[in-house]
């Protein structure tokens, strides 16, 4: 999409950026997060050389029956070719070439703002203290292509109830990855990294909103997002952040980088709607990326029933 967008001649300082704190020892988390003794209770078998638990092991996970509709898959490969990920380039097809140089391990995330136990963490520490699922999801982008994908993971709301939002709290913020010496797109365009999104309180916490760890019964592939991404299933695409590093509780509505860029055409809510066409093409109908067919899009992407009652006015 940002292809046809007009680059703001503008540069969005450095500001933003949060600069990626170091790793610091596991007991070291555990102990500040009242959380030593958890960990040995909590599936931590499989443990890496140092210690750490090991992500990849455990997959694939138990599907969820509650979201296990009988629909046909989108071809794995396909969706692994065909990717989003502006950090390292605008070319879909070129992403999963171009990940080699990302490293997803060791990942420190914090999840921080308005919340009683802020958290600062390993990716790894956090998955092992969280119950993984799997859960099959339609997934539609904003440039009218969508894919059916089994995604594993968990839902946000299980994290942000450990953090505890204090009653300020109304919108979450997240943020993902800053490392230019490892993904080249950062250099390519001048948007205001690292990419920013947000979402509202209620809709960070709505049973469908996920935090994925694993695709297709494995761990994420770089190309999607790994070691952790944000899963929002009845918004654009855009809204579902690859591969946080941070996630914070405001009380203000987050700029985000569509937005800022472009905010007629990438507004925060984006809901799915097949009735509001993009400023620049229609909304209404949508292209399956491994068949090619085409199908009517959904009012909230096919998940009104459970969030309408979230947008009380549309
Ligand atoms: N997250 C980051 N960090 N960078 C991106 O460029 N692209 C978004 C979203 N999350 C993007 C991102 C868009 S536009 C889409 S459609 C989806 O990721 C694509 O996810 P996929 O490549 O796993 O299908």
């Amino acid at each position: 999409m940002a292809n046809l967008i007009l680059r703001p001649k503008w540069w969005i300082s450095n500001r933003e950026i949060t600069h990626e704190h170091a790793f610091t020892h596991r007991r070291h988390f555990l102990r500040q997060l009242g959380l030593m003794g958890i960990g040995a209770t909590l599936g931590m078998a499989s443990l890496h050389a140092d210690n750490k638990p090991d992500p990849s092991k455990g997959y694939p996970y138990a599907r969820n029956p509650k979201y296990s509709p009988e629909w046909r898959l989108t071809d794995e490969k396909t969706a692994a070719k065909y990717n989003n990920f502006y950090e390292f380039t605008t070319v879909k097809a070129a992403v999963h070439r171009m990940v080699d140089k990302f490293v997803i391990d060791p990942w420190p995330i914090e999840i921080t703002g308005l919340v009683e136990k802020p958290m600062k963490l390993d990716v790894a520490e956090l998955i092992s203290q969280i119950t993984l699922e799997e859960r099959v999801y339609r997934f539609r982008c904003v440039e009218a292509w969508s894919m059916i994908v089994p995604w594993t993971g968990f839902p946000l709301s299980a994290l942000l109830k450990k953090v505890q939002p204090k009653a300020a709290a109304k919108f979450v913020r997240f943020q993902s990855f800053f490392k230019p010496d490892q993904a080249p797109g950062f250099a390519e365009t001048s948007y205001p990294w690292p990419y920013t999104e947000g979402l509202r309180l209620e809709e960070a916490m709505h049973p469908l909103t996920m935090l994925a760890t694993g695709i297709y019964g494995k761990p994420l592939p770089k190309q999607h997002g790994a070691p952790i991404r944000v899963v929002v299933p009845w918004k654009y695409g855009y809204k579902s952040i690859k591969s946080i590093v941070k996630i914070e509780l405001v009380d203000q509505q987050p700029s985000t980088l569509w937005e800022t860029l472009a905010p007629k055409e990438y507004p925060f809510e984006s809901n799915v709607n097949p009735t509001v066409p993009h400023p620049r093409w229609s909304q209404a109908t949508e292209r399956l990326i491994d068949t090619g067919g085409r199908a009517n899009t959904l009012p909230f992407n096919g998940y009104a029933t459970e969030v309408a009652s979230l947008y009380p006015k549309s």
